[in-house]
C-alpha cells in the first residue's frame, strides 16, 4: 500500500485496507472484476481506484510467494 502511495487524503483508507485484506483472505490472485468488487462499499473520493488495484495486486503477488 506505501509502495503504490494509495492514500491521498486518508480519510477512505481503513475500510479500503479492511476490504482489501478480507479480499485476499478469499481469493489468492484476485483478478480487477473481483477487486472492483470487493472494494465496491468504499468510497474514495480522491479517485485512488488505480491505485488500490495495483496495491492489492502487488499484496497478492507476495502472499502466493510466501513473503
Ligand atoms: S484517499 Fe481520500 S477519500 Fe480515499
Amino acid at each position: 500500500w506505501l509502495e503504490e502511495q494509495v492514500a491521498q487524503c486518508g480519510y477512505c483508507q481503513a475500510g479500503q485496507i479492511m476490504s482489501a485484506v478480507a479480499l485476499l483472505d478469499e481469493v489468492a490472485n484476485p483478478s480487477d472484476a473481483d477487486i472492483d468488487n470487493a472494494m465496491g462499499g468504499n468510497l474514495c473520493r480522491c479517485g485512488t481506484y488505480p491505485k488500490i488495484r495495483s496495491a492489492i495486486k502487488k499484496a497478492a503477488a507476495l502472499k502466493t510467494a510466501g513473503l
